[in-house]
């Protein structure tokens, strides 16, 4: 289990997506959201157009990493749970870029529980400034934490196929 994000297997796409909201501080600037402040600070050592390159390339080209199932819930509530999720990650969860919605798959599940949460509280995509993690705020405020756990269980155990606790792909 690593404290941050998986950025190894990510899509080139959202890595630079998402690099360039912190370093624009739309990510990043919420003392609140005491891990992405962290992150705020980090993106000050991508300095130049060609580090920020660099830095997409490498983690986009990286397999996958192994992970720890640290999350327990409902697989089959959550089946049905995300028939909703997938309208912009796709029913495989491997995300859809037309949408900008990100695979589901590279992270961890406590990561994923913990965006969640975040996301729920407005601490990420509560503003107009950041419209992708707006319509995520909008799309988790009706669920609850137990819905979370649920949901982030059945994209582990089944879409990520990692019931044994080991990224088995
Ligand atoms: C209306 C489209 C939409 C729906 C419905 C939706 N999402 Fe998202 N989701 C997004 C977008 C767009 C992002 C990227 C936000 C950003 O740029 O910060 C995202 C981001 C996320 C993230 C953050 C991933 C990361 O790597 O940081 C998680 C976790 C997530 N969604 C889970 C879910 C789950 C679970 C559901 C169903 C309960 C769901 N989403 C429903 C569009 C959606």
């Amino acid at each position: 289990m690593q404290r941050g994000p998986v950025l190894d297997g990510l899509p080139a796409w959202y890595l630079e997506l998402q690099l360039r909201k912190f370093l624009a501080g739309v990510r990043g600037c919420n003392p609140e959201n005491r891990s992405e402040h962290l992150m705020g600070s980090g993106i000050s050592l991508l300095r130049t157009e060609a580090d920020f390159e660099v830095a997409v390339k490498l983690f986009s080209e990286k397999p996958p990493q192994d992970h720890l199932k640290t999350i327990r819930g409902d697989v089959g509530r959550g089946r049905q749970l995300f028939t909703y999720c997938a309208t912009c990650h796709g029913f495989d969860g491997r995300g859809r870029e037309e949408v900008k919605a990100p695979p589901l798959t590279v992270q961890e599940d406590w990561y994923l529980y913990d965006q969640l949460v975040r996301f729920k509280a407005g601490l990420r995509g509560g503003t107009a400034a950041d419209p992708e993690g707006f319509l995520m705020h909008q799309a988790v405020l009706g669920l609850n934490t137990q819905d979370f756990r649920d949901v982030v269980s059945y994209v582990n155990d089944e879409l990520a196929g990692r019931s044994s606790g080991r990224n088995d792909r």
